[in-house]
C-alpha cells in the first residue's frame, strides 16, 4: 500500500535499519509446526551475526542468442568488478538498493539452467523459458566478480518471483513462470548421459535428502531413497512454470510460487502461514531465512543440515530488499468494470466468498486448519484460526517441514496475470479451478500433477454458467 511506503519516509531518512536477526524476535516469529516437539530452532543472534555479508556486485542482462548486442561478451569480459549496493539518502534511493539485492545473484553455478543453456536456442524451445520483450531473460544475469571472468548468476528473488507476460512485460515480484523445476529435470536426463547415471542419482537424492522429515511415522519424502532416475525425473517434469521445490517444501507437493506485490497486507507468509509478518522487520527475517540460514536450524533431536561459515545478506540489504519488495505495483489491468463484472461481485457477496477473500486485500488474513490437523486452543486468538475447513490436499501442511497443520487465506488480487492456482498449483486457469470435474477420480489437473483429482474448496462449483463467467470477470478486476 502506498500509506504504508509513505508512511516510512520519516525513518527511511534517517536511516534506521531494523537490526534483522534478534534472538527474541526470531524467537516468535513462525507459527509451530504441526507436530511442534519438531519446530525449528534457528540459529542465535550471536551466531548469525558471525557469518560474513554478502558482497554484491554490478550484474548484467542476459540476452535471448538471438537478441544478444553484437560483441557483447567481449565487452563483458573487459568490464572491471563493481561492488554496487549503496541504499542512498532518499526512500527512492533505498527502492533502488533494494531492486540491486532482488535481483542479486546467489548462486554462481548451474542451478536450474548453466551459463551454456542461456546461450543456446534450443534450450528456450525445449523448455519454454520466457524471454521479455527486450530479449532479455529476467531470471538471471551476468555478473563479474574477477576481472575477465564472467558468471552466470541465478537464485537472487528474480529466479522466482518474476514473471514474463505474454506480451513480454516483465513483472518483479509476480509469481515466476520461468519453468525452474523442469529445466533442472532436464540438466539430470543430459547429465546422466555424459556424467552418468549414477552420479547423477547420487545428486538428486541429496537434493531430495534435505526435503526428508524423519520425525513422521511414515515420511513420504524418504520415497526419493529408492527411486529410480527416472522417476526423480519426472517428478521434476510435473512441476510446471509458477510451482517449484523450494528448501524445507517437497519434491512430491512443491508450493505454487505466490505474488510478492501486495505481501505489505499480509500477515503470514508461506501458504502454511509459517512465518508471522508483524512489520518489515519479518519481511527481512523471512529473506534471511530462505535464502541464507535455514540449513543452520535444528528440528527436534535431528542437527542441523549446514555447517561451515555460510553467507547472509547485510542488515541494510535487507530492509533495502523490503522497502523495494513493498513498493511493486501490479501491471496495468486491463479488465475494466462493466455490467457483467458488477454482477459478479454480487455473486461472490452472495457466495460469501468475501468472508474469507475479504476486500480491500481479498483475503481476510486468516488460518484454517487442513483436514486430520487439531489446532492447539490457543492458536484461535494468536493465530486468528478460522473454525471452518477447505478440506485440500493436506500433504503439503502436515508433510513437509513448512507445515503448520494450516493454509492461509490466499489474497484474490492479482488473479487476472498469474497463476498457475491452488497451493500446489494444480490449475492452470480460473475456469479450471471453478470446475467441479476436478473433484471426480481419474481428473488430470492442467497444472501441477498429483497424479489424481484436486478435492477441496468446493465454492463456486455448481454456479448457473451466467452467473460464473460473471464471478471470474468480476476476479479478474482485482
Ligand atoms: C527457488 C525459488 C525462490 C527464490 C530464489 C525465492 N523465493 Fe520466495 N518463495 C518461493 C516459493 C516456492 C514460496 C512459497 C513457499 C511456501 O508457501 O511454503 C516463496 C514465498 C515467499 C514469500 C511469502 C509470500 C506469501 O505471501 O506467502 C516471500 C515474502 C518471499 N518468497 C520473498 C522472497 C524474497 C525476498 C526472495 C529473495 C531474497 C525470495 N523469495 C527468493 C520461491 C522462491
Ligand atoms: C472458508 C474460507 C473460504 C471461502 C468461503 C472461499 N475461499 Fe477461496 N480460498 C480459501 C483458501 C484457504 C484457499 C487456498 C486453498 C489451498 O490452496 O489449499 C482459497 C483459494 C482460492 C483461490 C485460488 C487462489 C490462488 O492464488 O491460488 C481462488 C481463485 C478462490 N479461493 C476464490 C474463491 C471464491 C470466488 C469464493 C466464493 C465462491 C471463495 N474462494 C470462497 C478460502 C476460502
Amino acid at each position: 500500500m502506498r500509506r504504508v511506503v509513505l508512511g516510512l519516509i520519516p525513518i527511511l531518512m534517517a536511516a534506521q535499519v531494523p537490526r534483522t536477526w534478534t534472538d527474541a524476535a526470531v524467537a516468535e516469529l513462525e507459527v509451530p509446526l504441526a507436530n511442534p516437539a519438531s519446530s525449528p530452532v534457528h540459529i542465535s543472534e550471536e551466531a548469525y551475526y558471525k557469518i560474513p555479508e554478502r558482497t554484491l556486485h554490478k550484474t548484467y542482462p542476459v540476452y535471448h542468442p538471438d537478441r544478444e548486442p553484437a560483441g557483447y561478451q567481449q565487452w563483458l569480459k573487459e568490464q572491471e568488478p563493481q561492488v554496487v549496493f549503496a541504499p542512498g539518502e532518499t526512500p527512492s534511493d533505498w527502492v533502488r538498493a533494494g531492486e540491486i539485492v532482488f535481483n542479486a545473484p546467489t548462486s554462481f553455478g548451474p542451478v536450474f539452467f548453466s551459463a551454456e543453456d542461456v546461450r543456446d536456442r534450443k534450450f528456450y524451445e525445449e523448455t519454454g523459458m520466457p524471454v521479455a520483450a527486450d530479449g532479455t531473460i529476467p531470471f538471471a544475469n551476468w555478473v563479474v566478480r574477477k576481472k575477465g571472468q564472467v558468471e552466470l548468476g541465478s537464485m537472487g528473488c528474480n529466479t522466482c518471483h518474476t514473471r514474463v507476460l505474454s506480451d513480454g512485460t516483465t513483472v518483479p515480484g509476480a509469481q515466476g513462470n520461468n519453468p525452474g523445476d523442469r529445466q533442472g529435470a532436464r540438466m539430470l536426463r543430459l547429465g546422466a548421459r555424459f556424467a552418468g547415471e549414477d552420479k547423477i542419482l547420487e545428486r538428486i537424492r541429496g537434493f531430495a535428502a534435505q526435503f526428508e522429515m524423519p520425525w513422521l511415522a511414515s515420511d513420504p519424502n524418504r520415497r526419493a531413497r529408492s527411486m529410480p532416475l527416472d522417476a526423480l525425473i519426472a517428478a521434476g517434469e510435473a512441476i510446471p512454470p509458477g510451482v517449484t521445490a523450494r528448501s524445507n517444501t517437497s519434491m512430491f507437493v512443491p508450493p505454487q510460487v505466490p505474488d510478492l506485490i501486495g505481501v505489505q497486507d499480509r500477515r503470514f507468509l508461506d501458504h502454511t502461514g509459517l512465518v508471522r509478518h508483524r512489520g518489515i522487520a519479518d519481511l527481512m527475517r523471512y529473506s534471511t531465512l530462505v535464502q541464507d540460514v535455514m540449513g543452520f536450524a535444528r528440528y527436534g533431536d535431528l542437527p542441523p543440515r549446514a555447517t561451515g561459515p555460510g553467507i547472509r545478506y547485510s542488515d541494510a540489504q535487507l530492509y533495502a530488499l523490503a522497502i523495494y519488495v513493498y513498493s511493486l505495483r501490479p501491471p496495468p489491468n486491463p479488465h475494466r468494470e462493466t455490467e457483467q463484472t458488477a454482477r459478479g461481485r454480487e455473486v461472490f457477496e452472495r457466495e460469501k466468498c468475501h468472508v474469507c477473500h475479504a476486500p480491500p486485500f481479498y483475503t481476510n488474513n486468516r488460518l484454517i486448519p487442513a483436514p486430520g490437523f487439531r489446532p492447539p486452543a490457543k492458536h484461535k486468538s494468536l493465530y486468528g484460526v478460522m473454525d471452518r475447513r477447505v478440506d485440500t490436499d493436506p500433504r503439503y501442511t502436515l508433510e513437509t517441514r513448512k507445515g503448520t497443520g494450516y493454509y492461509k487465506v490466499p489474497s484474490l488480487k492479482g488473479v487476472w496475470y498469474r497463476g498457475p492456482f491452488g497451493h500446489n498449483g494444480w490449475v492452470m486457469t480460473l475456469e479450471e479451478w471453478f470446475d467441479p470435474a476436478r473433484l471426480r477420480d481419474g481428473y488430470v489437473a492442467s497444472g501441477f500433477r498429483t497424479g489424481g483429482r484436486v478435492p477441496g474448496h468446493e465454492y463456486g462449483l455448481k454456479l448457473p454458467p451466467g452467473d460464473k463467467s460473471a464471478l471470474l470477470a468480476f476476479l479478474r478486476t482485482l
